[in-house]
């Protein structure tokens, strides 16, 4: 049985006092047995979280990582470096990082495998745009991205220490939730694809979120699809929305 995975994706929000104080409201509220919950702060509010959740069952994670070791690459975050801080889980390959910071499968594939060195679970993003979605590649497109991003990945860690989220670009930001069927749908097909890759027992382990404008209302409708593993959730995971969101039925 897949265990579900919340995760809060707060981008580029919140100040360290406001990350304290905003963790400090809800950490009772969502620390729970039932879900996983993770919770992405920007880099320098990663220490501070992490103080207020150590000891809960709430985990930390970060939004992105570099994956050479150290060394002269300005403005970069290491692997290590966000062990130190706490970190269990990163997001990778997030829209936004693809779109601005021209990050590509290549490196989602580095990122991963660097992170996976050192015990830290990537949550790998893929989706299509708007404009794939209604050329009807985006099967095809998707598929790319989550073939590129498990390059080499070993059996064991794709079945256990890895998450992917589906999150088509149309719907982050925009308030427009892909239909719970949509959200199946693409859900499903990624298992397919990683059971070709892999195995069927394989692709029954890995845990695939959906994300994009999740929100209370819309949340139980796709976390009780069979395929989806649980939420990557943005805007509302930066309001006591994400509570409702946990707690969905
Ligand atoms: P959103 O963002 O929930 O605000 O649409 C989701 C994401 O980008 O991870």
């Amino acid at each position: 049985m897949r265990k579900k995975i919340i995760a809060g994706n707060w981008k580029m929000n919140y100040t360290i006092n406001e990350a304290y104080d905003f963790v400090s409201s809800i950490k009772d509220l969502i620390n729970t047995n039932e879900v996983d919950v993770v919770i992405c702060p920007n880099h320098v509010a990663l220490e501070r979280v992490y103080d207020l959740i150590e000891g809960t069952n709430i985990k930390l994670g970060a939004q992105n990582v570099y994956f050479e070791d150290k060394g002269a690459y300005t403005g970069e975050t290491s692997v290590n470096m966000l062990v130190s801080a706490g970190v269990k889980y990163c997001i990778i390959g997030h829209s936004e990082r693809r779109k601005y910071f021209n990050e590509t499968d290549e490196m989602v594939n580095k990122k991963a495998k660097k992170l996976l060195e050192k015990s830290i679970i990537p949550i790998i993003c893929v989706g299509e745009t708007l404009e794939q979605r209604e050329k009807n590649e985006h099967f095809d497109f998707v598929s790319t991205q989550v073939k590129g991003a498990l390059k080499e990945i070993s059996e064991n860690d794709v079945s256990n220490n890895i998450v992917i989220a589906y999150e088509p670009i149309w719907a982050i930001g925009t308030g427009v939730s892909a239909t719970a069927s949509q959200a199946e749908e693409m859900c499903k097909f990624i298992r397919d694809e990683v059971a070709k890759l892999y195995s069927q027992e394989i692709a029954q382990n890995i845990r695939i979120q959906y994300g994009g404008s999740v929100k209370p209302s819309t949340a139980s409708e796709i976390l009780n699809k069979e395929d989806i593993d649980g939420a990557l959730v943005g805007g509302a995971s930066l309001t006591n929305d994400f509570v409702a969101i946990v707690h969905y039925e």
